[in-house]
């Protein structure tokens, strides 16, 4: 899948489907599965650092994810989200986080929002590099809403992320995620684009679907918001594992013979 595929799924009614992934040993999974494309998302801040908010991703952790994954992607289309700040201290600055990006692997890169940083998004777009946009929940506001809330419940909040989407289109984005609105909203926003939408707690729809990859392989039994399908059940599967490695190991039935170098 490229940007321009992604625009043939939405002229051809298709749906997209999209996960996110931070890592090596998951990317080749991904690689091998037929999910369109690959969200190296700042929600690795949470997922894999462990902390509150994806205000503390960096550059640098980004990079990092982004080459993990780059090296065991094969050919899956490889989304990078620009973390928190980056690209709203003016054009210059924006563009060097743009570059680090790209060069560690990223095909494309993610921006939340669109007001006040216009003209980043129309430099990244016109430097060539495809750029998904991001309206509704944007978790990099989260210290403005006051915690992670569903956004577009109100007229005038609904009205404002439907111009941002609109916003996004004319600035040129190949595809926008649209997190945590009312179904509705998000249907009527697809129905006035000509790009693709990609929702996440945003309804039936959307043109294209994306989850935390550890939420959808039901990894934590801790968090489940009402979106977060879990399509298996990872953690107990891992738990049961373990225990019996566990158990294999106290009781010296691991390694045999055959497990072990003569
Ligand atoms: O960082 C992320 O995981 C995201 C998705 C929730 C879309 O932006």
């Amino acid at each position: 899948m490229t940007p321009t595929d992604f625009l043939r799924a939405k002229a051809g009614g298709g749906k997209l489907s999209m996960a996110t992934c931070y890592d090596y040993t998951f990317a080749r999974l991904l690689a091998k599965s037929p999910v369109d494309a690959i969200l190296v998302g700042d929600s690795a801040a949470m997922v894999m650092h462990g902390h509150e908010t994806t205000l503390t991703a960096t550059i640098s952790m980004m990079e990092t994810h982004v080459a993990a994954v780059a090296r065991g992607a094969g050919k899956k289309l490889i989304v990078a989200d620009m973390p928190f700040l980056t690209y709203r201290k003016g054009v210059p600055a924006a563009m060097e986080a743009a570059h680090a990006l790209m060069s560690a692997g990223a095909h494309a890169l993610k921006l939340e929002g669109v007001a006040g940083h216009e003209d980043v998004i129309e430099r990244i777009v016109g430097s060539g590099i495809p750029v998904m946009g991001h309206v509704g929940m944007q978790p990099q506001s989260v210290k403005a809403y006051g915690g992670f809330k569903p956004q577009g419940r109100e007229e005038s909040g609904a009205s404002e992320i439907a111009r941002h989407a609109k916003t996004l289109e004319t600035l040129g984005v190949f595809s926008v995620v649209i997190e945590c609105v009312p179904a509705p909203l998000a249907e009527q926003i697809t129905r006035a684009l000509t790009i693709p939408t990609i929702g996440i707690g945003a309804g039936p729809g959307c043109d294209g679907q994306i989850l935390v990859l550890q939420d959808l392989l039901g990894m934590n039994s801790n968090f489940r918001p009402r979106f977060a399908r879990a399509f298996c059940n990872a953690e107990t599967a891992i738990l049961e594992a373990l225990t019996v490695f566990d158990t294999a190991v106290k009781s010296s039935v691991f390694p045999t013979a055959e497990e072990s170098y003569s």
